[in-house]
């Protein structure tokens, strides 16, 4: 069953016209990374190439443009995500200070390889480029929050105190 025909239609489509409201009239296309950030938002957090497709189509542009911009910017997800999405630093600063052992044993605590959802639906593990906070190493992103500094003892803290 396919839950995402004619997508872009109410409440998201309404959002997306207010950005393409922000260009010249000939340039929907420029709408395009805020009409994916909102689609995706609205879709459980994740894309699919149907409703990539439907941007496209939307937004006039060929979709192989589209998937571009989804698949360059680290920003777009491509499989279902947990409620919380950990955002895992996978650059060298994180990488050297121990963050790749720690992301194993976050794999282990909650049973998911990265790219997977947790059973209960709660978390999902992301691989992404330095984070912009390397001072902080090994960090990760929930959300808004950067999290600096991490051990095994505060990372599992944090995850235990997220409702
Ligand atoms: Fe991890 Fe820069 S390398 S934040």
């Amino acid at each position: 069953s396919s839950s995402t025909e004619n997508f872009i239609q109410g409440e998201v489509k309404e959002r997306i016209d207010r950005w393409i409201a922000e260009y010249p009239e000939d340039q929907r296309q420029s709408a395009c990374m805020p009409a994916l950030r909102i689609v995706q938002e609205c879709h459980d957090g994740y894309l699919t190439t149907d409703l990539m497709d439907q941007v496209a189509e939307y937004l006039g542009m060929a979709p192989i443009a589209v998937y571009e911009v989804a698949t360059f910017y680290g920003n777009y997800n491509h499989q279902p995500v947990g409620k919380y999405q950990i955002n895992w630093c996978n650059s060298i600063s994180c990488y050297l200070r121990g963050g790749e052992e720690l992301r194993e044993k976050l794999e282990e605590k909650l049973g998911v390889k990265t790219g997977e959802v947790s059973a209960d639906g709660k978390f999902s593990i992301k691989k992404v480029e330095c984070l912009g906070a390397c001072g902080g190493a090994p960090i990760c992103k929930i959300g808004k929050d950067y999290h600096e500094n991490l051990t095994e003892e505060s990372l599992f803290k944090l995850l235990d105190e997220l409702e």
